[in-house]
């Protein structure tokens, strides 16, 4: 028998304090802290698996995502088919990683679930549970993905919910038990701050999610509230669609190609400055393949956490002439996302950060296309989306008294976006208040091609677009 010292055990789980962007695995023939002493009697202290989160890993796979306090050394999905009965027949098998907060070591367990099309079909239900024989999670169910019967998928699309406040949590939590959301995208800033507390309110905010994020894919993107040691809990607790650095990633779901990316590393330049580099040169790769792509997949939505345009009075920023996120570093103007996006032809942009819900209407450059006819019917340039009113402990933010040229509808009540695509040409975009789950606001982006913004959409930019000057009500920072 193989036997570590416990002080190098510990030793080599303190290296994994702060994210150096590699996942530590544990190796599978390992022996746990507790099984070090000779004693068939003694085990780990803290089994419970809690946490469980779902998340997409290919068009009939799923990641499984979940915690425990301590080194219970299998990670275990077992799951099976409602109409087999009560039976969990299946079974896969996961890996460990842990990481370090304080004097806390958590272990994040993560298996992938492939369902083949020999013995399953899309829209099948399937009941499972997680963990090991040390400790099984209750039972929770998940589908095989398949579009609606009109076309598409009802996606929970926002940004900014915590603990404190968490104003759209029941009505999430309700939408997708009820089968009303096939899958969550949360753009940044959670919890507030899953880090706070040696991670107490991170491990919170993970349990008050589960009851939605257990049962259909709870998408990651990082907010300006992740950014504690290095993002280290934002790498940790999510799993992107390859399993690595959820940092920036991209995934097919149906017609759309989905984009998510960091709006964080131009800001925490700290943590390298070449990983604005490295994501820039990603996406433009990404996006390129994507737009070669529109045959087969023809929307593009990016999204991040800090919007490029807003209209609100707090300094962000969005409020800025040059917001870095549009226009890139200060100066040089290197690795501008505007431009990016435009030359690609992504359809929409999705952003959050601001407490606040705001549509804006086509916008490039500081030019704002608002018609003469219906301005989302083929638009000339990328439409923007900021929906960042969840809820939080900073409750709402204020707007600017009169909106800049851009803003079309904008809102200070909490809720979050419900997102649809039904075909090549129709997609959906709806806000829900979440205090009354109605319906705020709600457009119809119609493209009739997708692709390059061309010559003729220039020309009626030229000819219908609105220039918007330096103008903004600068405050102090307080996102
Ligand atoms: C911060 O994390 C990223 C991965 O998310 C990694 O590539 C980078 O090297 C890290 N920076 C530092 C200073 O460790
Ligand atoms: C945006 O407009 C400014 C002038 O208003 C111009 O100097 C700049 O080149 C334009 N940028 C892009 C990417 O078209
Ligand atoms: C700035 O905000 C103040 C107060 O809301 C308003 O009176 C003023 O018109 C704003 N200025 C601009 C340029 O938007
Ligand atoms: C696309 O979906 C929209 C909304 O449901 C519908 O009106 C339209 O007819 C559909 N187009 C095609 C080609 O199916
Ligand atoms: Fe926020
Ligand atoms: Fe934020």
């Amino acid at each position: 028998m193989r036997r570590l010292p416990l002080l190098l055990l510990w030793t080599t789980l303190a290296a994994a304090a702060v994210n150096d962007g590699i996942r530590r695995y544990l190796e599978k023939d390992r022996i746990p802290h507790w099984a070090l002493r000779s004693d068939p009697n003694w085990g780990p202290v803290h089994v419970q698996p809690e946490q469980v989160h779902l998340s997409w890993a290919g068009p009939n796979a799923f990641w499984v995502t979940w915690l425990t306090f301590d080194d219970v050394r299998e990670a275990v999905v077992q799951y099976g088919k409602t109409t087999e009965g009560r039976n969990l027949g299946r079974s896969v098998n996961g890996k460990m990683s842990y990481f370090k907060d304080g004097d806390t070591v958590r272990f994040i367990s993560r298996a992938k679930i492939v369902l083949d099309d020999d013995e399953n079909e899309p829209g099948d239900f399937y009941r499972y549970r997680v963990g090991s024989n040390r400790g099984w999670s209750s039972i929770y169910e998940f589908r095989y993905m398949k579009p609606r019967e009109d076309g598409g998928y009802e996606i929970a699309f926002y940004g900014d919910m915590g603990n404190e406040n968490a104003r759209s949590m029941g009505m999430i939590q309700r939408m997708v038990q009820d089968g009303d959301i096939d899958l969550v995208h949360h753009v940044g800033d959670y919890g507030y701050d899953l880090n706070t507390d040696n991670g107490r309110v991170g491990d919170e905010f993970f349990r008050q999610i589960e009851s939605a994020a257990a049962y259909v894919p709870y998408q990651p993107t990082p907010g300006n509230h992740e950014n504690a040691n290095n993002f280290t809990h934002y790498f940790h607790r999510f799993t992107p669609p390859n399993g690595g650095d959820p940092i920036f990633y991209s995934y097919d779901l149906d017609k759309v190609h989905f984009v998510s990316f960091s709006t964080e590393v131009y800001f925490y330049t700290d943590y390298g400055f070449e990983l604005i580099k490295r994501q820039f040169e990603w996406l433009e790769k990404d996006l390129k393949a994507a737009n070669a792509n529109r045959k087969e997949v023809p929307w593009i939505v990016a999204m991040g956490h800090r919007p490029m345009y807003c209209s609100d009075f707090d300094g962000d920023d969005c409020t800025k002439y040059e917001s870095i996120i549009r226009t890139g570093m200060p100066g040089t103007h290197a690795y501008a996302l505007e431009k990016l996006f435009y030359d690609e032809g992504v359809d929409l942009l999705f952003f959050a950060h601001e407490h606040s819900y705001e549509r804006l209407y086509p916008v490039f450059n500081r030019t704002v296309y608002t018609g003469p006819n219906s301005p989302y019917i083929d638009p000339p340039a990328p439409v923007h989306i900021v929906s960042g009113s969840a809820g939080c402990r900073e409750n709402v933010d204020p707007f600017i008294e009169k909106p800049e040229p851009w803003s079309a509808f904008r809102s200070s009540n909490y809720g979050i976006g419900m997102l649809r695509v039904f075909n090549a040409t129709h997609l959906r975009y709806k806000q829900i208040v979440a205090a009354t789950e109605s319906v705020e606001d709600e457009i119809w982006l119609v493209k009739t091609k997708h692709g390059n913004y061309g010559k003729n959409d220039r020309r009626r930019m030229e000819k219908h677009g609105i220039y918007v000057p330096y103008s903004f009500n600068a405050s102090e920072d307080n996102d």
